[in-house]
């Protein structure tokens, strides 16, 4: 049985990045409600259209529509194949409704400074095809502006400009922070220093998790 795993931390802190490196080398099931919701805008469906001002603003979506959204693919998930939670829960709300539907095993908490995540998100491109993350200076692709895996285009978010960040973090304090305590209380919290060589990180999640 694999463990149920939920990622904390603020923006920018390398939630993404390491999911995708523990699903892709242990073989976890990731679930990122950012990049469902990213999809959904990209393809203007009824869920798409509402999230939109909201994720532009730095703000978060109501609980309603995420937790109506992440009952569903919960739902689908084959018992026991362990899944990876990338920013869902972020709010106290929707940490309870998470934990109805499956016992979460280990809140993993990235713990990066403000000025370093200001510098990592300007500085990211993302790949709108299959949602692998660079940085032009930290973590470049192979070739310009091309994704490594899939070959498509990069881009760079729209919430990733400075201001939209500096809301993010402000949101990230008020509303998403108190699931540290959360999940402190209930034994399961382990906090990681998410700041340094991207595979010295990844030896930390990973001994974590096993
Ligand atoms: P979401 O996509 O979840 O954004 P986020 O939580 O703000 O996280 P990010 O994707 O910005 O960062 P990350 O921690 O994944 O870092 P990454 O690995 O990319 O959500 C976007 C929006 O959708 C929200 O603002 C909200 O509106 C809405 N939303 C989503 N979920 C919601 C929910 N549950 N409820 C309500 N609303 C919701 O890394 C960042 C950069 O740093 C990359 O360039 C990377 O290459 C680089 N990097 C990574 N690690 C390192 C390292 N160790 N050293 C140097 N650089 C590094």
């Amino acid at each position: 049985m694999k463990a149920n795993i939920v990622l904390l931390g603020p923006p920018g802190s390398g939630k993404g990045t390491q999911g995708e490196m523990l699903s892709e080398e242990l073989g976890y099931a990731k679930l990122s409600t950012g990049d469902m919701l990213r999809e959904a805008v990209r393809n203007k469906t009824p869920l798409g259209l509402e999230a939109k001002a909201y994720m532009d603003g730095g703000g978060l979506v109501p609980n309603d529509l995420i937790i109506g959204l992440m009952k569903e693919k919960i739902a689908s998930l084959a018992p026991g194949t362990g899944a990876i939670f990338d920013g869902f829960p972020r709010t106290v709300e929707q940490a309870d409704s998470l934990g109805e539907q499956i016992d979460v095993d280990l809140a993993l908490n990235l713990d990066v400074a403000d000025g370093e995540i200001v510098k990592r998100l300007t500085f990211r491109r993302s790949c709108s095809k299959c949602n692998a993350v660079y940085h032009l200076e930290y973590n470049p692709p192979k070739r310009d502006g091309l994704c490594d895996k899939c070959g498509s285009a990069l881009y760079q978010r729209d919430d990733d400009m400075e201001e939209t960040v500096r809301n993010r973090l402000k949101v990230y304090r008020e509303k998403t922070l108190p699931l540290i305590e959360y999940y402190e209380s209930k034994g399961r919290l382990v906090t990681i220093e998410g700041v340094g060589d991207i595979a010295g990180i990844f030896a930390k999640v990973k001994k974590a998790v096993e």
